[in-house]
């Protein structure tokens, strides 16, 4: 069920599809106008403000954490570019003797390539398919990197989020490794300084428990969503220096549907020990495919926001009003329509990562970096761009008021 019901965003008024049909056309020569998100309020009454983890954003649009993060470099791309967030690429803890649970995931990337995918329902998109996994440089320079981004953001209002994968414990392990938690945290706190506002970070999870049998492995899952972030703050208030704001990065189990409404309620009721936000929901998992002589690997494309705004759905209907988390959109966001798709379910912010790896013939315009010119795309496309649907959606739902608000929309989402 999509709240979007029409292919073509035909509400939308005249006026608005003739300019963004002409901003289109000329900003792909001219590059993106500065500051766009006080061009579109101007031009277009629409308000871009947005949130992230309980921040106030400038617009919705941020980097999800992986291959496009990893650099002093990129960020300064991002950031002039004008994301509002970036997620920096996931390091994987370890404890004071540069022990890692999660060594696995530490491995190079050996080759990575954007391939065009066609989902269940037939619809055409991309995934990324790589061998590669976690951040597999040194822990220090990971730390280099924070306070690298965090130099280059300053002052520019984009908000740059560390992300860690730490150890979780499988079926047949009783315990947690709170090393882990304590010294990759604290680490993490040191390098944020000067900090101010508690220091956002996303946990990356990922389903690493095959050949356990699925009624532990589901146990499991919901034990780590439930211990994680208690873990996460207790590190951080043992460090003394500084309070976290912990985001559960959700992922995709290999279970059903009803599972992921499951884990979905878990953070929901975990009283004080829920996370501050939440990001759903990182990529599907196909065991059987191979890459490279790998077998297995991840991808994403049309059936993960099928599968993410399916879900979202269920939950919405069966979570009987349970206050919902601050959350930040991930998966398959390669149109404004489909960020649209995702804030009708309560979405505040956006973060891409194919979107802003294709090959460069399909991006229309042809000046500016790859973030500005996936942006152009994203907002102004006459079909499938954010400003066209924001203005359908707000003609469709009768919001007369102007300007039209993100915020508002994710707010009072529509069933
Ligand atoms: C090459 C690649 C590397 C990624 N690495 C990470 C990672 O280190 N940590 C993480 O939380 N997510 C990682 N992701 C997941 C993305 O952050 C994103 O949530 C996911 O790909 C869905 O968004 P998309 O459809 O826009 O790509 C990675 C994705 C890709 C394609």
């Amino acid at each position: 069920m999509s709240p979007l019901e029409h292919s073509e965003p035909t509400a939308a008024p005249e006026t608005v599809r003739r300019a963004v049909q002409r901003d289109y056309e000329r900003f792909a020569v001219s590059g993106l106008p500065e500051p766009l998100e006080q061009y579109l309020l101007d031009e277009y009454d629409l308000d871009m403000t947005a949130e992230y983890a309980g921040f106030t954003l400038k617009n919705p649009w941020g980097k999800a954490s992986g291959q496009l993060s990893m650099t002093a470099r990129q960020v300064e791309e991002d950031v002039a570019a004008g994301l509002s967030f970036v997620v920096l690429k996931t390091v994987i803890a370890q404890d004071e003797h540069g022990e890692q649970s999660m060594a696995a995931w530490a491995i190079p990337e050996a080759r990575m390539v954007a391939e065009p995918i066609v989902g269940q329902s037939g619809e055409h998109g991309w995934t990324i398919t790589w061998k590669g996994r976690g951040w597999w440089q040194s822990f220090e320079a990971y730390l280099q990197l924070i306070r690298d981004a965090r130099r280059i953001a300053d002052g520019t209002g984009t908000l740059i989020v560390p992300s860690c994968k730490y150890h979780l414990p499988s079926p047949s392990e009783p315990d947690w490794r709170r090393g882990e938690y304590d010294y990759t945290t604290r680490r993490l706190l040191e390098a944020w300084q000067p900090g101010g506002n508690p220091m956002p970070l996303e946990k990356d999870f990922s389903p690493t428990l095959a050949g356990s049998d699925r009624s532990a492995v589901q146990a499991k899952i919901l034990e780590w969503l439930r211990v994680v972030p208690k873990l996460m703050r207790e590190s951080a208030r043992t460090s003394g220096l500084g309070e976290v704001c912990v985001g559960l990065k959700m992922f995709n189990a290999l279970f059903d549907d009803g599972f992921q409404v499951e884990m979905l309620n878990a953070i929901h009721n975990a009283g004080a020990d829920r996370p501050d936000f939440f990001v759903y929901a990182n990529r599907l998992f196909d065991p059987q495919r191979e890459f490279d002589g790998q077998r297995g690997v991840a991808f994403g494309g049309p059936d993960l926001s099928d599968r993410n705004l399916r879900v979202l759905d269920q939950w919405r209907t069966h979570s009987a009003g349970a206050s919902a988390l601050p959350w930040s959109a991930t998966g398959n966001i390669t149109t404004g329509r489909m960020a649209v798709e995702y804030l009708c379910r309560g979405a505040t912010s956006f973060q891409l990562h194919t979107f802003f790896q294709l090959p460069a013939d399909q991006y229309a315009m042809k000046v500016g970096n790859r973030t500005q010119r996936a942006l152009h795309e994203l907002h102004f496309h006459p079909q499938t761009g954010l400003i066209v649907w924001l203005h359908h959606l707000a003609n469709e739902s009768g919001r007369s008021g102007r300007p039209i608000r993100l915020l508002d929309i994710a707010t009072n989402p529509m069933r």
